[in-house]
């Protein structure tokens, strides 16, 4: 299955997401290829931080040409994440060309919105093919006090916009989170009993509804 992690927006989450679902994959005994498509090379640089710092499960990058996007993409049986950016808008349409499911993080503000209703005019370019993916939007970086409406209104603004179906298990904004990239550990490894790593724990449950964790097979 392809998993496109996208959107037009830098900073909506696109890597921290595509990174930690790698290894919430990886944790449930799934097999996961990474493609990292976007120039700024975030997926790829925290991968080198794993693999430096000598962190199991090693999670394997994979930057191909862009030439190459489709085959690459299409050539594995098990879970494929692509993180891709507006940088490189060649990869990214071939990528959704292709891809299963679009997942996208929006930040709770209305020109992310916008870009996000934007981004929905690309993906329909890009799947001019016929391909149909799955659309998934969710709330990332969610503000933690309930009095701050942002994040209802921008999830009640993304309802509007046809086609995706909201992922309602947010992921606040957390220093955890901002924490998993910079020591390449996952929010599970980095603070696996903090409040980060439930909200993964939910966000990721959605995605994946039939998957266990390892331990309770046992
Ligand atoms: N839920 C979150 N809470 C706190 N910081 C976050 C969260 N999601 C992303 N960030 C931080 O925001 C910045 C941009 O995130 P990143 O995943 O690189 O976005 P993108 O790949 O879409 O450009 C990074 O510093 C990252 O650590
Ligand atoms: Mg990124």
């Amino acid at each position: 299955m392809i998993t496109v992690i996208a959107n037009l927006k830098g900073g909506s989450g696109k890597s921290t997401v595509a990174f930690n679902l790698a290894l919430w994959l990886m944790s449930r005994g799934e097999d996961v290829v990474a493609y990292d498509l976007d120039p700024q090379r975030t997926l790829s640089d925290v991968a080198r931080v794993r693999s430096d710092d000598e962190i199991m499960p090693v999670l394997e990058v994979n930057i191909p040409a862009d030439i190459d996007v489709k085959q690459s993409l299409n050539n594995h049986s098990c879970h494929v994440l692509v993180d891709v950016g507006a940088a490189n808008l060649t990869a990214m349409k071939a990528a959704i060309s292709i891809a299963d499911r679009i997942i996208v993080p929006v930040q709770p503000s209305q020109p992310d919105v916008w870009a996000t209703q934007r981004f929905l005019k690309i993906i329909k370019d890009a799947c001019e093919n016929g391909n149909d993916p799955e659309l998934v939007a969710f709330i990332n970086r969610a503000d933690t006090h309930h009095a701050v409406r942002e994040s209802d209104e921008a999830e009640q603004a993304l309802t509007m916009l046809e086609k995706f179906r909201i992922i309602p298990n947010r992921l606040c904004q957390r220093t955890d989170f901002r924490r998993t990239l910079s020591e390449g550990l996952s929010i599970f490894e980095l603070a696996g009993k903090g409040k980060g790593a439930d909200e993964f724990e939910r966000f990721a449950s959605a995605l994946y509804p039939g998957l266990k964790k390892l331990d309770m097979r046992q």
